[in-house]
């Protein structure tokens, strides 16, 4: 029986790669159910890694919920295994024998094998909440993986398959990397604002830089160690008018680097010529001989590469300006922009310091750049249905920064992957027609997109009653791009209809309610809290409007909808504005009980047991 994967991966090798494509589509595991007639997903490569010899490609497909092993010189899929749910992160040692795929939405890690291009899962661990990036120290033995929703970097023993410890790092830590000597850590805090440097050896953060920057994603190391790099996102805080996001004074993209033993801070490397900007960067990879960094941009569907040689990039030193520097348009080979479609993600350099893996989320293929003559040589398909769906097509429109002015930002950029940066905009979506450069009081915290199509009037001030018009000025007015089909918002709302949240972890294993959070329950449909008289029914709103409070002189609609308290743990910051960072302090400063029913207050223990409860809705 153990002869026949590696058997059938034999023989897949063998076979023209169309062909191997279709049996993947009959063999592609179909994890939903064991009876269910198997539906074709698109694989939706996520992340990818590269073997140290540069021989095989390993690639997360979060759509699948599949590994791929892919051979780049011969340009075809050589063996697929299924892994888990939403596979998020991936990476393998230096023997190339052995790798660990991270899960999103299943809070564990599965640790893979590979031989005669054969890969299976050898074993599975528990790692905690929403776990993403994930690097592998030089001697293969250990695996550290950013935990996102319990914002930790867990440290994994791969032979004992164990974890073998935690560290606290910021908010969301999304991607890691590991120096060549395995010294150091390098984590992305990606709605924490900041970069973690962690000592491998003393096991301990060693410093937390603190960045001018938002949505950090992909996490790169220099060969020589030194310096660390971060692809991010800039939230500047002004109104989405046309003119504010076109000088980039609403937000723009970066590449910031940081020096890894402390002996500078971090400098940036703004990324967004004007009138053609590089909407929602996700990747970054450094050639080996750190002449080449490549950047991905997942909203304007392009790599953009950037040479770094006689004449250094001009870098800017603890801070960012607002556009590309005037220098780098010039056309001499150094900022080139190669087009690729679909939704590019995380990049891989070969070992040859020139060839660039890309995994395209979108285009369900792993791309290959030249990036001496910047052209796209070679596109390797991963599998997937020949046509879009409805809500693959929405998918496709939600992560399209060339629907907003001068494509500088797509629906992803702030709802990222359909939930929310924790950031606050004004997208001009509450009447308020202020637009001095003082003025930040209209502006909203972005809500989350998980289950927003049962929870209805929307936004936070309810004015809105239907989902469709939502969607329509979320283009016309967050984006400032032009107005949608009427397909296109068909197409929305079903990518919508399809996201959903991960499974709580402040429940128990079982599902249940802790003790603390049962009595919390009885206080929050208590007379005296009444939460449950405006957070009522299945989705904790009742769909009504209510004055809390906390309405600002000159608002133009009074009153707020009651939030959706499904998944609250992770929607901070709280309130309209975000002006709460915990829920302690939304209840204890902008939305005390006793403030907002006049019925009386809560002890320290009830209000305890309250936000136990609150956390496992
Ligand atoms: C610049 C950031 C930004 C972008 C880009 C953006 N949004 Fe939003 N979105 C927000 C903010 C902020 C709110 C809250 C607005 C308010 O309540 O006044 C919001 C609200 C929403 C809501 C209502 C949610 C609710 O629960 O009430 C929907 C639906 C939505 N956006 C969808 C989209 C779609 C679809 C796109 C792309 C076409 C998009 N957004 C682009 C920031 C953004
Ligand atoms: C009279 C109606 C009402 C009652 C009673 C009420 N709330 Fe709220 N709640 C609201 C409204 C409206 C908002 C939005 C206010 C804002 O953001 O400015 C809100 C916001 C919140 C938020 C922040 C949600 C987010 O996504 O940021 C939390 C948490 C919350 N309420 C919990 C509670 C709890 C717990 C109770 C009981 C102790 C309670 N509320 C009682 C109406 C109510």
């Amino acid at each position: 029986m153990r002869m026949i994967p590696s058997k059938a991966s034999r023989l897949m090798t063998g076979l023209a790669l169309s062909a191997v494509l279709a049996l993947f589509a009959l063999a592609r595991p179909n994890p939903s159910g064991a009876g269910d007639p198997p539906t074709e997903k698109n694989p939706s490569p996520i992340a990818l890694a590269l073997a140290a010899d540069g021989s095989r490609l390993l690639v997360a497909n979060q759509g699948t919920g599949t590994v791929a092993l892919v051979d780049p010189a011969a340009g075809k899929v050589v063996a697929e295994v299924a892994t888990g749910d939403r596979p998020a992160g991936v990476a393998i040692d230096n023997s190339g024998k052995r790798a660990v795929v991270t899960h999103w939405f299943g809070y564990d890690v599965a640790i893979l094998e590979i031989a005669n291009d054969a890969i299976k899962v050898v074993g599975r661990v528990e790692v905690g909440p929403e776990p993403r990036g994930v690097a592998i120290s030089p001697d293969g033995t250990t695996a550290f993986v950013a935990v996102g929703a319990s914002n930790e970097v867990v440290r994994l023993d791969l032979d004992a398959r164990k974890v073998s410890g935690r560290l606290t790092v910021g908010r969301e830590p999304r991607g890691v990397a590991i120096t060549p000597d395995g010294a150091r850590l390098v984590v992305g805090n990606a709605r924490g604002k900041s970069v973690s440097v962690v000592s491998v050896g003393s096991w301990a953060v060693e410093r937390e830089v603190p960045i001018e920057g938002d949505n950090l994603r992909q996490v790169a190391v220099s060969a020589d160690g030194k310096t660390g790099y971060v692809v991010n996102m800039r939230n500047r805080g002004f109104a989405t008018t046309r003119n504010n996001i076109d000088i980039g004074w609403v937000l723009g993209q970066r590449l910031t680097k940081v020096s890894l033993d402390g002996s500078a801070g971090y400098a940036t490397l703004s990324l967004d010529p004007e009138g053609k900007a590089a909407g929602d960067v996700h990747g970054i990879a450094i050639s080996q001989d750190g002449k080449t960094l490549a950047v991905s941009s997942g909203g304007t569907h392009e790599v953009l590469l950037f040479r770094e040689d006689a004449t250094p990039l001009p870098w800017r030193a603890n801070g960012s300006r607002d556009l590309i520097a005037p220098e780098l348009l010039r056309n001499d080979g150094r900022f080139r922009r190669v087009p690729l479609g679909g939704r590019p993600t995380e990049l891989a350099y070969a070992p040859d310091g020139k060839t660039l893996y890309i995994a395209n989320y979108l285009g369900d293929s792993v791309q290959v750049v030249d990036t001496e003559s910047a052209t796209l040589t070679k596109t390797i398909a991963l599998g997937g249905p020949s046509e879009p769906s409805l809500a693959r097509k929405g998918e496709a429109l939600f992560h399209d920064a060339t629907r907003s002015f001068n494509q500088w930002y797509s629906c992803n950029t702030c709802h990222s992957d359909g939930h929310t940066n924790g950031l606050d905009f004004d997208t001009m979506n509450d009447g308020w027609q202020d637009f001095s450069l003082t003025h930040k009081r209209s502006r909203k915290k972005v809500p989350t997109l998980r289950g927003v199509a049962k929870t209805g009037p929307w936004t936070w001030h309810g004015w809105q009653t239907s989902l469709s018009d939502a969607v329509v000025e979320s283009f016309t007015k967050s984006m400032q791009g032009p107005r949608p089909t009427s397909e296109d918002v068909t197409a929305v709302v079903a990518f919508l209809e399809t996201l959903e949240f991960p499974r709580n972890p402040h429940r128990e294993r079982d599902g249940s309610l802790s003790a603390s959070a049962r009595r919390g329950e009885a206080v929050f449909r208590s007379p005296k809290a009444a939460c449950s008289s405006c957070h009522g029914g299945a989705e904790f709103t009742d769909g009504k409007i209510h004055q809390v409070g906390l309405e600002d002189r000159g608002d133009v609609y009074s009153g707020y909808n009651p939030p959706s308290l499904k998944g609250i743990y992770d929607k901070d910051p709280y309130l309209h504005d975000g002006r709460a960072r915990t829920l302690r302090d939304a209840l204890t400063k902008g939305h005390v009980p006793e403030e907002v029913t006049g019925l009386g207050s809560l002890s320290d223990g009830e209000l305890d047991d309250l936000i136990a409860y609150l956390k496992s809705l």
